[in-house]
Order: C-alpha cells, then sequence, then structure tokens
C-alpha cells in the first residue's frame, strides 16, 4: 500500500492523528505501578489533558492527551485487555505521537510492555447533509471525565468480502432500506444505533495506514458516557451486531473491547 510520510493513503486523507497506548505491567506491584504512573505524568508534558474538556473549546487543541485505567474486573492475560493502563494521545503531526510512544516505552523499561493502536481522522465517507443531521448534529459533546467517565475502545477489521463490494452499495448498510431478499424493512447502522446520539460520545478513526493490512485492525472505534448510559451504549451495540436490524455486522470482525474509567493522570 503506498503511504506518504505523513501516512496518506490513496483510500482516504487523515486530516490528523490519534495512538492509543495499552500498557501491561509484567508485575502488579506498588513500585512497578508507580513506575507507569509517574511516565504519564511526563507524558502529559504539553499536551492539552482532555479529562476536563467542556465541549465549548474552539478551536479543538493540536495535541490532546486522556489518561485512562482499566476495570481490573475485565482485567485478562489476553493482548490488550491485559492493558491497566492506556494513554490516548492525538495530534495533527504523527511522528509527534510516535515520540511519545518512545518515550513512554523508555521510561516504563522492562516493567510493562507498550502496545499502540494507530488511528487517523479523515473525513466521513458515508454520510450525507441528511445522515449529519441525523447522526452528528444532535451528537452528544464531549464533556468532562468527571460526568462522562466510562471509556470504550473497541478495534474493528472489515472482511475480505466488504472491501470486494461496490463501493456505492457500501453506502446502503448505513441507511434504512430493503432487504433485496425478504422485502423487509432494515434500519440500517445509523438507525440502528440512534439511541446513542444524544448519549454516547463517539469517535470513528481509520487505521492510518489504509486498509486489510496484515495483523491490524481496519479502525479503532473510541466511546465515552456517563454510567447512566452504558446500559444505552450495550443496547446500541447488540443492535448493531444484530444483522437483522444492520446486516452491515456480517462483514464485522470485532476485535477485544476494552473498557476503563477517564482520569485525569494515571
Ligand atoms: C452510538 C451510536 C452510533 C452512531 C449514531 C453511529 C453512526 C455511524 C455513522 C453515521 C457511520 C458512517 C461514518 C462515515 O460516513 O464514514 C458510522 C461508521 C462506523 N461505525 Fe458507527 N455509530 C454508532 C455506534 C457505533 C458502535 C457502538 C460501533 C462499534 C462497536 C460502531 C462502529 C462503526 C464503524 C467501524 C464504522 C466505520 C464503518 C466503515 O467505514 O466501513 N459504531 N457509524
Amino acid at each position: 500500500m503506498a503511504t506518504s510520510g505523513n501516512g496518506n493513503n490513496h483510500l482516504g486523507v487523515n486530516l490528523s492523528f490519534t495512538k492509543f497506548l495499552f500498557v501491561t505491567v509484567l508485575s502488579d506491584d506498588g513500585a512497578t505501578h508507580t513506575r507507569v504512573k509517574d511516565a504519564g505524568g511526563m507524558l502529559a508534558r504539553g499536551f492539552f489533558n482532555d479529562f476536563d474538556s467542556d465541549g465549548t473549546r474552539e478551536p479543538q487543541p493540536l495535541e490532546t492527551i486522556q489518561f485512562l485505567i482499566g476495570d481490573p474486573e475485565r482485567e485478562s492475560t489476553e493482548g490488550l485487555l491485559s492493558a491497566r493502563y492506556v494513554a490516548h494521545v492525538s495530534a495533527k503531526y504523527r511522528p509527534r505521537l510516535q515520540e511519545i510512544e518512545e518515550e513512554l516505552k523508555r521510561r516504563v523499561g522492562q516493567h510493562a510492555t507498550v502496545t499502540a493502536l494507530d488511528g487517523a481522522v479523515q473525513v466521513p465517507r458515508y454520510t450525507s447533509a441528511e445522515m449529519h443531521a441525523f447522526a452528528y448534529k444532535h451528537a452528544v459533546s464531549r464533556t468532562s471525565g468527571r460526568a462522562m467517565r466510562n471509556a470504550i475502545i473497541i478495534p474493528i477489521r472489515k472482511t475480505p468480502e466488504w472491501w470486494k463490494l461496490d463501493p456505492l452499495e457500501r453506502h446502503s448498510f448505513f441507511y434504512p432500506h430493503t432487504s433485496k431478499t425478504t422485502g423487509t424493512s432494515i434500519p440500517g447502522h445509523a438507525r440502528a444505533a440512534e439511541a446513542g446520539v444524544p448519549t454516547i460520545f463517539r469517535r470513528l478513526y481509520h487505521n492510518p495506514d489504509g486498509y486489510e493490512r496484515e495483523d491490524e485492525y481496519d479502525f479503532v472505534t473510541y466511546f465515552e458516557c456517563t454510567d447512566e448510559n452504558l446500559p444505552v451504549f450495550d443496547q446500541v451495540h447488540a443492535a448493531l451486531r444484530d444483522q437483522s436490524q444492520n446486516p452491515e455486522w456480517r462483514y464485522v470482525a470485532e476485535g477485544p473491547e476494552w473498557r476503563g474509567t477517564r482520569v485525569l493522570r494515571w
């Protein structure tokens, strides 16, 4: 796949970049946790901390950081789900995020492993003016981590069959439509997820280097919500997985779902 230095490719223009840094401690003792927390403190320098973002900030600052702490009850020994700590960093300039990853790795040394998931913001692909009015105009703004304390990260891949579909045909999966085979009404992705519009803050990140890359995800999806709205998230997620409401999910392979809490610092 042809890529330029800043990660652009023929599939979509990367407008800005993001990196999720998953940190797994190798021994669960106080000294190790202190080392990771201190490393996080160093990372925060020079970044705008998104913990207290109130949705009114305009324009968006160029470089932001959000610290997350995993729910110990969901922790497992499996890949990303073993990470107690996550730092979500965003910047216009991709190499800046690479520097941060290397700095974090250097600071935690042999006490923890750091796994990165990279993403890029792109112009929405399936969003008409009407879809914008439906899914974005009244979307809940990002608010402080004190209120919207829950964070959910789900990396996603689409199957080879999805990428073989006619690109115009892919649009229909996001809209209400009639099934060609059964003639029934299908809500599609956006309508199935409607309850999430006013309740779940969401961000979609594309793989900055393109899709269908070996051992990589095509997208990283990221969500925030209040405790009260966590059941809404679960309901929306279940609706998206229900292929009678959202046939798009036939082509989706979900990665591990990491959940945690937004914090001012680790
Ligand atoms: C909370 C309510 C949600 C709404 C209103 C919503 C709406 C949308 C819309 C309008 C798009 C098209 C973006 C474009 O034009 O490029 C989209 C894409 C996408 N959404 Fe959602 N979504 C929601 C929740 C979710 C959830 C919970 C997941 C994952 C578990 C998810 C995964 C995705 C993915 C992976 C794409 C990109 C698909 C592609 O480009 O092939 N969404 N969503």
